[in-house]
């Protein structure tokens, strides 16, 4: 078995059906069983670890927020706020989301979690929120979750680091990995845009629900999105289940598929 057909195994997605005459597509009743290494997507598994950019713990009990939020005497207004984010330096952006106090999360996290990979990415792809082990590393999808999604990336050639950036809608762990709420979504929100603007990547891979309504500022259902996709600030956004429902509900891991597809003939 080579690496790919490795690959697909991992993510469930072997043996392939590729629909006649749409290269690459799974689950189509019309599909022709193929084998695996039949494809011409080399991958390498086992590849090195991406270095994180990960951050210092320190949070103060009171929050004394570098670039606070609205309405605190002194403070700066939530549109001078975003401004500044909007002129930061990638290595300014880490340092102030690790010094974030701009929601209450900042109580509860242990690391910030800003992002991994290639800072000039073809592909951006954007999660929800940190889990358990991302906040204890403060690097994104690095749990169960984040293998399933190494293990997709690989299955069409891509990684971590190379061609590839990783984000979240919030950097910090929701507590109990609940969803991120409103206000923290809000909070985030001038870190993810200037994240964006840095990296300038040619596709957002918007993984789940709360990265997909965040980017096409649609408050809809992931398929109905799936399906129509959409763009933020002219880039191409294609919007993915996110890999922690993938690994609940294995069966719609097809779908998820035609979705990496989809984003290999729109940017290879
Ligand atoms: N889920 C996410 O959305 N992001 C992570 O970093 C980990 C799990």
């Amino acid at each position: 078995m080579n690496s790919r057909e490795v690959m697909l195994r991992e993510i469930g997605l072997t043996p392939i059906w590729r629909a006649r005459g749409v290269p690459g597509a799974v689950g189509d009743s019309t599909a022709t069983k193929i084998a695996a290494s039949d494809a011409d997507i080399a991958v390498t598994i086992a590849e090195p670890a991406v270095t994180a950019v990960a951050t210092p713990a320190a949070v103060p009990e009171t929050p004394s927020a570098e670039l606070p939020v609205d309405g605190a005497p002194g403070q700066l207004a939530h549109h001078d706020r975003a401004a500044t984010i909007a002129n930061m330096s990638w290595d300014e952006l880490t340092a102030s989301i690790a010094k974030c106090t701009a929601c209450k999360l900042c109580k509860t996290r242990t690391n910030t979690v800003p992002g991994v990979g290639d800072r000039s990415p073809l592909w951006m792809v954007i999660g929800e929120a940190p889990g358990e082990q991302e906040d204890k590393r403060g690097e994104p999808f690095v749990g169960k979750a984040g293998q399933l999604l190494d293990a997709m990336l690989a299955a069409v050639g891509k990684k971590r680091g190379d061609g590839v950036y990783i984000a979240n809608v919030i950097k910090c762990r929701p507590p109990g990995n609940r969803n991120p709420e409103p206000d923290e979504i809000a909070a985030c929100e001038p870190y993810l845009r200037r994240q964006i603007a840095l990296a300038q990547p040619k596709l957002l891979l918007a993984a789940g629900k709360f990265s997909a309504q965040t980017l096409l500022n649609r408050e809809d259902t992931v398929g109905a999105m799936r399906a129509s996709g959409g763009n933020y600030e002219s880039i191409p956004v294609v919007v993915t289940y996110h890999p922690s429902y993938l690994l609940r509900t294995p069966t719609e891991k097809a779908k998820a598929w035609d979705d990496l597809m989809k984003a290999c003939t729109l940017v290879p």
